[in-house]
């Protein structure tokens, strides 16, 4: 898949060090490298970047399947290559391997105040089940949770909205 000239494709140890530079770039609680490469080593995980062909990256995002969700963790685009459909395209294809894997939906924090993120994702069928106050930090802010169940799937009544 690739998107914005970028190709999604799986992340691999010799990334983590580039990846850990943007995550400092762009958040001010960022994963550490330690994180990321335990993200490798999970159960299921699902960890992406987009590379853009020239020997650097500009996005990444990690996510694991437990049960029957598809959980996304980290998701990230370089500020240098935002608006060129990187974002969704990331979590379209850890949406795809995650449905392939027996996932029926996909569910995610966004702190509340992030309307980049929260329009992506609302763009993309993701729907708001609860709220965890205080859940960030850094500025200590509430996390909005989101849920998309995929195209076929029954929606229970668990994943309505809890708030
Ligand atoms: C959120 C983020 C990943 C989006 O990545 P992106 O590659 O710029 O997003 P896309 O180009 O795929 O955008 C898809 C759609 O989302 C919406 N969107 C994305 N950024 C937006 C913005 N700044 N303002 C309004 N809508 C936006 C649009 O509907 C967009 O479609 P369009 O460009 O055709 O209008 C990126 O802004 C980012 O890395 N932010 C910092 C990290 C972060 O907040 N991660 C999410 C944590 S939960």
């Amino acid at each position: 898949m690739t998107a914005g000239g970028a190709l999604i494709r799986d992340m691999i140890l010799k990334d983590l060090a580039e990846v850990a530079a943007m995550e400092r770039d762009i958040f001010p609680d960022p994963w550490t490298e330690d994180m990321f490469r335990e993200a490798l080593t999970l159960n299921k995980s699902v960890n992406l970047v987009a590379d853009d062909g020239d020997g650097s990256l500009c996005g990444y995002l990690c996510a694991q399947a437990v049960a029957d969700e598809i959980q996304i963790h980290n998701v990230a685009v370089a500020t240098t290559h935002r608006r060129q459909g990187i974002g969704r395209a990331l979590l379209e294809y850890a949406e795809k391997q995650g449905g392939e894997n027996g996932a029926v939906c996909a569910i995610l924090e966004v702190r509340i105040t992030n309307t980049a993120a929260l329009a992506m994702y609302g763009q993309m069928g993701y729907r708001r089940i609860g709220r965890r106050r205080a859940y960030y930090r850094k500025p200590v802010c509430d996390a909005l949770v989101l849920l998309k169940v995929f195209d076929g799937a029954p929606a229970e009544e668990t994943k309505q909205d809890a708030t």
